[in-house]
């Protein structure tokens, strides 16, 4: 609200009136005009008093409002920058939005996909069992065919025994005697030889037949005995059917050098050098790649892919076994 103040004119005028209405007056009017001029003055003096403290108000309000005006510039600058941030803030938001929206889609997507999966599992899983049950009819029907096979083999072993018995009057004298080989050794000339099991194995000479039977033992493949001497077919026989290879193994009394050997392809020797050598006609028939090893003797006029030494573990002594691999290398005189 404006408050009224008496300005310095409007008091002279005043002083004046009193002045020319007290020329004539009486003193009375004159200590009247004396008095309203003091209350006059005292009111000034209030009133400045009054305009005094305004000014401080108002100064004091400049500065509240100097203060103020830099706070409100700074809110406002911080103003900006959280603006510009929740700007920021809302377009991440967005980003985030779309992003998460898409995520939906692919996780609908992908549960699909393994309900579908799922559902071909248990399919399969079903076809799996039925496939599991038939292979377990099956593996009973050969084990039970397996079992008529074996007993079929041990009769034809048994009535071979008998036949090779009846046979002596075929027999000459051997030409190399009977010592086996020591069955690590057996080993290691079969492992030489790479024997597969599909390969046909013939051992020259057969003895107890233990070169045959671990053949067939150990690779599963097919093989034949051949002894001139009954004595040693017998006991080859005896071999196989303890050692229930009957399927795979077949043993014969023969002349080794009136066999064939073009469809063997593992020969297996342990004769004498001599005899090796009365043996290269029939062994230059074999296949291209098949295998002939020989324990300790080599062969005089074909040189040997490969000689190595083993130390058994039955009689301490070192042996030699020679491998040849069809066809036969010739070393020319
Ligand atoms: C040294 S033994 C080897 C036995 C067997 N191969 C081994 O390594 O254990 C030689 C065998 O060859 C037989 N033998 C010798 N001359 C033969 C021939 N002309 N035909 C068939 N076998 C013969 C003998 O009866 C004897 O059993």
């Amino acid at each position: 609200m404006t408050k009224w103040k008496p300005t310095f004119e409007f008091l002279l005028l005043l002083v004046c009136l009193l002045a020319l209405t007290g020329c004539d007056g009486s003193k009375q009017e004159r200590d009247k005009a004396v008095e309203e001029a003091e209350k006059a003055k005292a009111e000034l003096a209030r009133v400045e008093a009054i305009i005094e403290e305004i000014q401080s108000e108002r100064d004091e309000l400049k500065e509240n409002l100097a203060t103020i005006s830099e706070n409100w510039e700074k809110a406002n600058s911080e103003l900006v920058v959280v603006t510009q941030a929740h700007d920021d803030l809302l377009d991440q938001v967005n980003e985030l939005t779309n992003e998460r929206d898409s995520a939906i889609l692919q996780a609908k997507d992908a549960k699909a996909q393994a309900e579908r999966l799922g559902e071909q599992l248990k399919e399969k899983t079903e076809e799996l069992r039925a496939y599991e049950e038939w292979v377990k009819e099956l593996q009973a029907t050969i084990k039970d065919l397996e079992g008529q096979i074996e007993e079929i083999d041990n009769q034809s072993t048994e009535q071979s025994a008998e036949e090779v018995s009846e046979q002596s009057n075929d027999t000459r004298e051997p030409d190399v005697q009977f010592v086996p080989t020591p069955q690590d050794v057996v080993d290691k000339m079969l492992e030489l030889a790479k024997v597969k099991k599909n390969d046909l194995v013939y051992d020259l000479g057969c003895g107890d037949g233990r070169i045959v039977v671990t053949a067939a033992k150990r690779y599963g493949c097919k093989a034949v005995g051949y002894d001139i001497d009954p004595q040693r077919v017998k006991e080859s026989l005896e071999n196989v059917e303890k050692n229930k290879v009957g399927r795979l193994v077949r043993i014969e009394q023969k002349d080794i050098f009136t066999l064939d050997l073009s469809k063997v392809n593992v020969v297996t020797l342990y004769l004498l050098p001599s005899l090796n050598v009365k043996l290269i006609p029939q062994l230059e028939k074999l296949k291209p790649g098949s295998r002939i090893v020989s324990h300790d003797f080599g062969m005089e006029g074909v040189r040997p892919d490969k000689v190595v030494k083993v130390t058994s573990n039955e009689d301490d002594d070192e042996h030699e076994i020679y491998l040849w691999i069809s066809p036969l290398k010739k070393i020319p005189d």
